[in-house]
């Protein structure tokens, strides 16, 4: 059982004090219906730009749009009233300058009113951060595998396996604190790395595909629940198999159908109840 209060909607407060206390159980949603069932089970919910890999079939996430970052935003926000809501600022949003992050930041945060936005970077997105932080925008900072960077580092692979790599994801981490932000992701990094930057950074780390020292975790919903039938990330541990589920249940409807089994004189109107 969660250290975080439930009687009201998590605080950026509640996430920072949650540091070093508990472990935060953190998913991402997209939808209403997803973001209403997962609402009292977590305390943070992330509507991550994987959305465009997961909901909309797309083989990165650079296409999302902050439109589609927006809709999704509201959906969840409509289906919470516990859970710390975050939605993240996808590619081409933020980069070009501290103001142009706060235009898209703004947005964000007025038109699905969320708690905060998250960001990709690390030293080179710090004086954004503090220009975001200045202005009221709680920011969640995203360092390690950076999903967004996927030309740049030449694919989705692990960070921090080398020296120079480790140094940079400590500098990064670092200056995301001290440009403000309140939590950082850690994304597919090496766990001694992960291990050591929880124990030394003043904020919340959430690990995925990072070490289980970190002060919560989050995985893709729909990869825990086993809807993708094709590839499963080594950090991703499945508790379901919604996809052989769903499967199984067209499978029975379409038997149902070829067999004129369905729709049964009960789903039919104006039919008389037999005896
Ligand atoms: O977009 C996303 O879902 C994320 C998580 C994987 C942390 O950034």
């Amino acid at each position: 059982m969660s250290a975080v209060n439930r009687s009201k909607r998590i605080t950026v407060r509640d996430i920072r004090a949650a540091k070093h206390k508990t472990s935060l159980v953190c998913l991402t949603a997209y939808t209403a219906p997803v973001a209403s069932v997962l609402d009292d089970r977590v305390d943070l919910l992330l509507v991550g730009d994987s959305l465009g890999m997961v909901i909309y079939g797309m083989d990165s996430t650079l296409a999302v749009t902050l439109d589609m970052m927006i809709a999704h935003g509201r959906a969840v926000m409509r289906a919470t009233k516990h859970a710390f809501v975050l939605v993240d600022l996808p590619f081409g949003s933020y980069e070009a300058s501290p103001e142009q992050a706060f235009r898209s930041a703004s947005r964000v945060m007025a038109e699905t009113g969320c708690q905060a936005v998250k960001i990709e970077g690390g030293v080179e997105m710090a004086p954004t951060v503090r220009f975001l932080v200045d202005r009221g925008i709680p920011v969640m900072a995203h360092i390690g595998l950076m999903p967004q960077a996927v030309n740049a580092i030449g694919g989705f692979r692990a960070q921090g396996l080398s020296d120079a790599e480790a140094q940079q994801i400590a500098a990064d981490g670092a200056a995301m604190v001290d440009a403000g932000a309140f939590a950082i992701v850690i994304e597919g990094t090496s766990e001694p790395l992960a291990r050591k930057l929880t124990a030394e950074l003043p904020v919340p780390t959430i690990g995925i595909g990072a070490s289980p020292a970190c002060d919560g975790q989050i995985l893709v919903t729909d990869d825990l629940l086993g809807l993708f039938a094709d590839f499963t990330p080594k950090f991703v541990k499945r508790y379901a198999n919604l996809a052989g589920s769903i499967g199984d249940a067209v499978d029975a409807y379409a038997a149902d159908v070829r067999a004129r089994d369905f729709p049964g004189p009960e789903h039919c109107y104006g039919v008389e109840k037999t005896k």
